[in-house]
């Protein structure tokens, strides 16, 4: 029997960086994010005689080293907890894969919802995030819609690591998240090498990243509460500056920002400084998102077309949860 579920991409509006256990895949620091209503993945899953992975319509190789790291990972922690058979997974996704734009989050979300109704495991919210988890830490909080934070936990087992809504999708219905497309390739460096990197060789870790990160989820857990755009914005923007930087300061350096990555941004500051108010953050990727109110898109929409090098922008305002769905794919 085919099961298939979607979920939405998420963009942390204060990130997740470092792990304080990387094979539970347990953070340092909570952090706090928006769901994103277009951008998805779809997923279907059904029991087959051995495991295999169908991504955007490529069969991936079991003995790659990316199936091993994700997939195959996945199912082993998963099968240390829950009754999964083997398994044959299809997926897809409507955005860029590996770009640093949450792919890996949408399709663990999207994939431990299908699992939980094809194995009949009847989790709830929390252990569905827990399970996302095993994936990739970022698919923690793509399993509800809104604003939410995954919260980083202490137990060592990570039972306490999980998603917690801040605020439902409805809440802020004005609130528009601009993802500007800069370049499309799969990133030279994933996150999760980048967190290790990171932790084993930025001598600012602890000091402008750590002492700062879960400040920074109760600044912006007040602000969206208090609908305070311009608190929300300026923090997460500095938020992940912060990254960038300790990013940049890793042996050897780790740096994601290309031309478009620097025009984009530095315009933004340029506009918000004669009035036009947005706010910009980025992943592990040179794809700028921008933060902004439904009040300023058309006028952004206008002057981000008229920019060099971005290649597409997707417009979202805040998405839903991770859903099971009739449409299968094959
Ligand atoms: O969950 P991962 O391994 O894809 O890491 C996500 C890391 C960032 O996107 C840079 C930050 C975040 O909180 O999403």
């Amino acid at each position: 029997m085919k099961v298939s579920a979607i979920a939405n991409a998420n963009i942390a509006l204060a990130k997740y960086w470092g792990k304080r256990d990387a094979n539970l895949i347990l953070p340092c620091n909570s952090s706090l994010s928006v769901a994103l209503s277009d951008l998805i993945a779809h997923t279907t899953v059904m029991p087959d005689k051995k495991d295999s992975f169908n991504l955007n319509g490529e069969e991936q190789n079991p003995a790659s080293k990316a199936y091993q790291e994700y997939i195959a990972s996945f199912l082993a922690k998963a099968r240390r907890v829950y009754s999964v058979p083997p398994l044959r997974i299809i997926s897809q996704n409507n955005f860029p894969t590996a770009a640093g734009l949450a792919s890996s989050a949408a399709g663990f979300a999207a994939l431990a919802v299908a699992i939980n109704t094809a194995c009949k495991l009847s989790l709830d919210t929390k252990e569905l995030s827990i399970l996302s988890r095993f994936g990739s830490g970022s698919a923690t909080r793509s399993i509800l819609g809104g604003f939410n934070i995954w919260q980083k936990g202490e137990k060592i087992d990570g039972s306490d690591s999980h998603i917690v809504n801040v605020a439902k999708q409805d809440f802020w219905p004005e609130f528009r998240i601009i993802a500007c497309i800069t370049d499309t390739s799969k990133k030279a460096f994933a996150s999760r090498a980048g967190m290790a990197q990171t932790i084993k060789t930025c001598p600012i870790y602890e000091s402008a990243w750590l002492s700062t990160a879960d400040q920074d989820v109760d600044t912006i857990q007040k602000a969206i509460l208090d609908k305070d755009f311009s608190l929300l914005g300026k923090t997460a923007e500095q938020n992940a500056l912060k990254m960038h930087a300790t990013m940049l300061s890793t042996t050897p350096p780790i740096n994601y920002w290309n031309e478009a990555t620097k025009e984009i941004t530095s315009n933004i500051v340029e506009w918000r400084e004669s009035g036009l108010e947005s706010y910009f953050t980025m992943d592990a990727g040179p794809q700028v998102k921008i933060i902004c109110l439904e009040e300023n898109l058309s006028l952004l929409e206008q002057k981000l077309s008229a920019l060099n090098y971005i290649e597409r922008l997707y417009i979202t305002s805040v998405g839903s949860a991770a859903r099971i769905t009739e449409e299968h794919l094959s």
